[in-house]
């Protein structure tokens, strides 16, 4: 069953409304209601007393009708009188103070007496629902972000973590490299989280920066895991439990995070208005696959966008027509067998009042419920895609360590580790074939072409398996910033690309970071560009593919490829703009022996599928009409238009 419903915050709304919100849910096609992942200061309003009345109250009236309860723990937000009796479960600042409370999200995780609190309110939420058969799953918190705190627990146990790593001060010092500026670190108890207001990061030593996002990762997984396992105490194996991934704040460590976690879910928001230049890559498809890729599985998107984005800045567009339903269905198309709309009504109170729901505070229906009413309807026949998902033949690799290292050390003017990710995703995509985004250490051997998108941080298992892919067939792209630093964020004292050499069989002699400045490159016939990084190379088994037709290094190869085993290693010097990272996926679809389709920008293809059943999505990304040939059929799709098919 693919679950179709809305993220609903009855607490903020009198009573007399929920009634009429259940019926219009029901009328809707709602199946699944997500609630509570806020309210503790409404369910502990004072130490130690609990009134769970309100929230008994909603969970009967919704599973009287029939509708399934994601709920969440609602341990973001720990209630005020927490942090006044308790400032030791509140959140510190980089200058040690205390964050200002009120806001949501500033709780410590690692904070022995919030856990305590926490794990109170968990308790007594479960002992009340947790074999509530409406109940469907739990959520944990909420969009859990990697821990910044800076309070002296923290701090300890960023200390205990590089002890338990490097076991000596000599070991840590080494491998970060502190005889630098006289950086020499003699006493554990020296260390603190990053710090100084007065430079940034920058200055500070990456070794240590890096580390530093270890620590936060691993401390928000250890968070998550203890939420888990008080949950799964109490719940049955059967009711799966979850937490909700975004991109914001301090992303975390997905694959660690959602390790113990039943399914993974995820918040989207994607562009609402969709940008007219033509190098733009603004689908969230690749984060969609990236979170199919956590575990190799479908997943969930508890959040989905319903209206114009507002309250951290000045209010985006609304949502155009068919955005609600096409977007819906695209998650659907990714692998997603629930989708939540972030939310049923928008706030009147509060500082996320325009953050927009389906219905407005005026509580009049209009064009976006209806269209809500329309995906609900459409999801209703989907019930034929039980058991399917995406298979692909290609997958790219993602590493949060990677996404960090970039954060630490700008390379180059607009180069950027998450949009290059992003955009080779689109260059696979536009050729109408599934793409997992998977864990840079995962096994390869179900692909036939696997990307490599700057990968700094050389990790020594994703060198072998691409070897060891390459050398039984596959084809492999690799590009510039890979092989660059070891795993202490130093840099390594080997020709570039490094680890990755031997199989592209090339080696950097120098390289430009060029920034915005276009380049231009010849591959064959064409003339394309490419930007932000020029990677001089020195072929020693590889042949040329493309070359760079400007700049001092005119003539000289820009794109390579060899021959290794039985496969072909591409090396991509440059930052190819659209057409040339096309032009390289394409050659490399190929070598494989992909099948593959010429689709016009933003017309997305992709499929699901069981042993006995296949789908086809064809969606339009674009504010106007697209028409193509697919299969010999000619095919028109209107704005953001989703055709599903049963081939
Ligand atoms: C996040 C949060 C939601 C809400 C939305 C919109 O995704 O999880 O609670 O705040 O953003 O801003
Ligand atoms: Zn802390």
């Amino acid at each position: 069953m693919i679950h179709i419903g809305v993220d609903y915050y009855p607490e903020h709304w009198p009573r007399e409304l929920w009634p009429d919100d259940i019926a219009k849910m029901k009328a809707a096609g709602v199946t699944t209601v997500r609630i509570a992942e806020f309210t503790w200061g409404l369910l502990e309003p004072r130490e130690g007393e609990f009134d769970f009345e309100w929230l008994d109250d909603i969970v009967k009236q919704l599973g009287d009708a029939g509708l399934e309860i994601i709920l969440g723990t609602p341990t973001n937000c720990a209630p005020l009188w927490m942090y006044r009796d308790y400032p030791d479960t509140l959140q510190c600042e980089k200058d040690g103070n205390p964050t200002f409370t009120g806001i949501r999200g500033h709780r410590c995780y690692e904070s022995p007496r919030f856990r305590k609190y926490a794990a109170r309110i968990i308790g007594e939420m479960t002992k009340r629902y947790a074999h509530d058969p409406h109940v469907i799953a739990w959520q944990i918190d909420n969009e859990p972000d990697a821990n910044h705190c800076n309070c002296p627990e923290c701090t300890a146990k960023f200390r205990s973590f590089l002890q338990a790593k490097y076991k000596s001060l000599d070991a840590m010092n080494k491998a970060w490299g502190t005889d630098v500026w006289s950086g020499e670190i003699t006493r554990w108890q020296d260390i603190t989280t990053p710090k100084g207001p007065l430079y940034s990061p920058n200055w500070l030593n990456p070794g240590y920066l890096l580390d530093y996002e270890r620590f936060a990762a691993q401390s928000t997984a250890d968070y998550v895991r203890w939420q888990y396992t008080l949950l799964r105490q109490a719940v049955p194996e059967t009711v799966p439990i979850t937490t909700n991934a975004c991109f914001c704040g301090h992303t975390i460590d997905f694959h660690q995070t959602f390790a113990p976690l039943d399914i993974v879910s995820y918040d989207n928001y994607p562009e609402v208005r969709i940008p007219e230049d033509e190098e733009a890559v603004y689908s969230t498809a690749p984060e969609l696959d990236l979170m199919r890729g956590v575990k190799q599985k479908n997943f969930w998107i508890v959040e989905q966008l319903s209206g114009p984005k507002g309250c951290w800045g000045p209010m985006s567009e609304t949502t155009r027509p068919g955005m609600i339903e096409g977007y819906g269905l695209q998650d659907i198309a990714h692998g997603a067998d629930m989708v939540l709309q972030f939310r049923w009504r928008s706030a009147a109170r509060g500082a996320e009042m325009y953050w927009h729901g389906l219905i407005d505070q005026s509580n009049v229906p209009g064009r976006r419920f209806a269209e809500f009413e329309k995906l609900c309807a459409r999801v209703k026949e989907l019930d034929w895609l039980e058991g399917t998902a995406p298979r692909a033949e290609v997958a790219v690799l993602y590493g949060p360590e990677q996404l960090e290292a970039f954060g630490i050390q700008t390379q180059s003017p607009g180069l950027d580790y998450r949009p290059q990710l992003r955009a080779w995703h689109e260059a696979f995509a536009s050729y109408g074939v599934n793409v997992d985004v998977i864990a840079e250490d995962a096994p390869l051997d179900r692909y036939r072409v696997v990307v490599v998108p700057c990968h700094f941080i050389t990790n020594a298992k994703t060198v072998a398996n691409i070897n060891a892919f390459v050398k039984a067939g596959g084809t492999a792209i690799i590009t510039n910033r890979s092989g660059v630093k070891d795993a202490a964020n130093g840099c390594v004292m080997q020709a570039l690309p490094g680890a990755f050499s031997e199989v592209c069989g090339v080696t950097v002699s120098e390289y430009d970071p060029i920034g915005e400045r276009t380049v231009k490159v010849r591959m064959g016939e064409c003339e394309l560009a490419g930007s932000l990084w020029a990677d001089l190379l020195t072929p020693t088994t590889a042949e040329t593919v493309a070359v760079y037709d400007s700049e001092f290094y005119k003539d000289t190869p820009a794109v390579t490829r060899n021959a290794y085993g039985s496969g072909h290693a591409y090396y991509v010097g440059v930052c190819g703009k659209r057409a040339l990272r096309r032009a390289v996926a394409k050659a490399a679809l190929e070598t494989a022996d992909v099948p593959h389709t010429e689709l016009p920008r933003g017309v997305q293809l992709t499929t699901r599928e069981s042993d006995t059943v296949k789908a086809r999505f064809l969606f339009n990304e674009n504010e106007t009409a697209q028409t193509f040939t697919v299969g010999g059929e000619r095919i028109t799709l209107q704005p953001f238009e989703m055709r599903i098919d049963r081939i």
